[in-house]
């Protein structure tokens, strides 16, 4: 049960920052095991996905110390300790971590030394739930050895060494999980992959191997391209604040009248931002300030600050999902609260998530007297009605079903919520923002 849920009698204030960027924590985790030197990068978010990243490049043999927020990976040493072939498999969990699994799977597909250990990755009861072929098929196309050992299309998979073939590639979805498994696949196969469609998606990876000296090429119709054999050298980095964590902070100022945000030195990489203007359509008053120089080897950054106005309905369609996926259900409270009927389609991969997304926020919205339809790709929400737990029969508890972004965002429709409400899993918010509950409340006014 969650004792930390706060509520909201009056504007939320405040000028902060938040944590290291989720993705590009992974990314600066486990990339350094393709580079040539030690990898350094400040502002490393410490959560319990990126330690699952942590734990996996220790696991494969690799140098990592943390200090502070500082990262630093000597991955060298990890070819030779897995070059000792002959032993049983290393089983790697993932916990939660999506992304660990998914991006180690591209990697050691053809990292891995030949005749070596082969790999276990495995992960929690919600990862075992998601879909996996849709990185093994490819991967396997490209002559990568992996193998189901429980469920097609689920962990847990064993991955061993191959040669691999370059790809050309087509996503049958804009995620950024399954284009850096290819890229960080194709940088090891025999001639130049192209990976199309992925355009809409972030681009944490291609940004990350561009520092480490890879070119990553892009064309038209969103195709990249990247050599296999390329050189990569190691690399020092500032990882940005995680605007998908900064999005529940910024939707909980867009809920109270009165209230102004901001938060600085927030990731603003494209297939990022789309939350922004989603708030923009929304009524709020969104300004960026403070943005740094383009280059497509930095994650672009900036300050955030949003102010509160008249609020209005929105929709979100397909073509801006991949921007705002993660932000979704926060969007689904702040639609609960604009006067009107906001809509979102497109949105089937919420499924797919941590948990099943368009269902748990459509019941927990739905126990706080929203008014939410679910359709198969997303909802339909009548807002505007004052939203309550209602009820003498002590708190409503909202089903969570562990995950971070489900917990957070319900926690926003009981910050504004009359009556009693709580969560029934607040520990899992530690997946990408230990301090949230914290953090909330240092904004609130009581
Ligand atoms: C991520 C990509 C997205 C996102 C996830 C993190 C990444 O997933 O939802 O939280 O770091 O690449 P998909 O690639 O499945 O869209």
């Amino acid at each position: 049960m969650c004792t930390r849920l706060v509520h909201a009698n009056g504007p939320l204030t405040g000028d902060l920052q938040v944590p290291g960027d989720k993705s590009v924590s992974h990314r600066v985790t486990l990339m350094p095991l393709l580079a040539d030197g030690i990898c350094r990068a400040a502002g490393w978010l410490d959560s319990a996905d990126t330690r699952a990243s942590l734990a996996a490049v220790r696991a494969l043999g690799s140098r990592a110390d943390l200090a502070g927020d500082v990262l630093t990976v000597d991955a060298r040493p990890a070819v030779a300790a897995m070059q000792q072939g002959g032993g049983p498999p290393l089983e790697i969990d993932c916990g939660n971590s999506g992304t660990t699994a998914r991006l180690l799977m591209g990697l050691l597909s053809g990292w891995l030394p030949p005749d070596g250990r082969a790999v276990v990755l495995d992960g929690d009861a919600s990862l075992r739930g998601r879909p996996m072929a849709r990185i093994a098929t490819p991967l396997a196309a490209m002559g990568a050895r992996i193998a189901w050992l429980g469920e097609p299309d689920r962990l847990p998979v064993q991955v061993q060494a191959a040669p691999l073939r370059a790809c050309d590639h087509e996503l049958p979805v804009a995620s950024a999980q399954l284009k850096s498994a290819l890229l960080l696949a194709g940088l090891r196969a025999a001639g130049r992959s192209t990976v199309r469609g992925g355009g809409d998606s972030r681009d944490h990876t291609e940004r990350l191997l561009r520092t480490m000296g890879v070119e990553v090429t892009t064309g038209p119709g969103d195709v990249l391209g990247i050599e296999g054999g390329a050189a990569v050298s190691n690399f020092d980095v500032e990882v940005p604040g995680d605007l998908s964590t900064a999005a529940f902070l910024l939707v909980a100022a867009a809920l109270v009248p009165g209230s102004r945000v901001t938060v600085r030195q927030v990731g603003l990489g494209p297939g990022r931002t789309g939350l922004l203007e989603v708030l923009r359509r929304a009524g709020a008053v969104v300004e960026v300030t403070a943005q740094s120089v383009a280059d497509p080897a930095r994650e672009p950054v900036g300050d955030i600050t949003l102010s509160r106005d008249a609020l209005r309905p929105f929709t979100v369609g397909a073509g801006e999902v991949p921007a705002l996926v993660d932000e979704l259900p926060a969007l689904a409270v702040l639609a609960a609260i604009c006067p009107g009927v906001s809509t979102v389609t497109g949105a089937g991969e919420l499924r797919h998530k941590e948990s099943d997304r368009i269902a748990l926020m459509a019941r927990g919205l739905t126990r706080l007297g929203g008014d939410v339809t679910e359709r198969p790709d997303g909802w339909v929400i009548k807002g505007g009605q004052p939203l309550t737990a209602g009820g003498s029969g002590g708190p409503v508890v909202l089903a969570t079903a562990g995950d971070h972004r489900v917990a957070m965002a319900l926690s926003l429709a009981a910050m504004v919520a009359s009556g009693e409400s709580t969560l029934d899993d607040d520990e899992c918010v530690a997946v990408s923002f230990p301090n949230f509950f914290a953090t909330l409340a240092g904004l609130v006014s009581r």
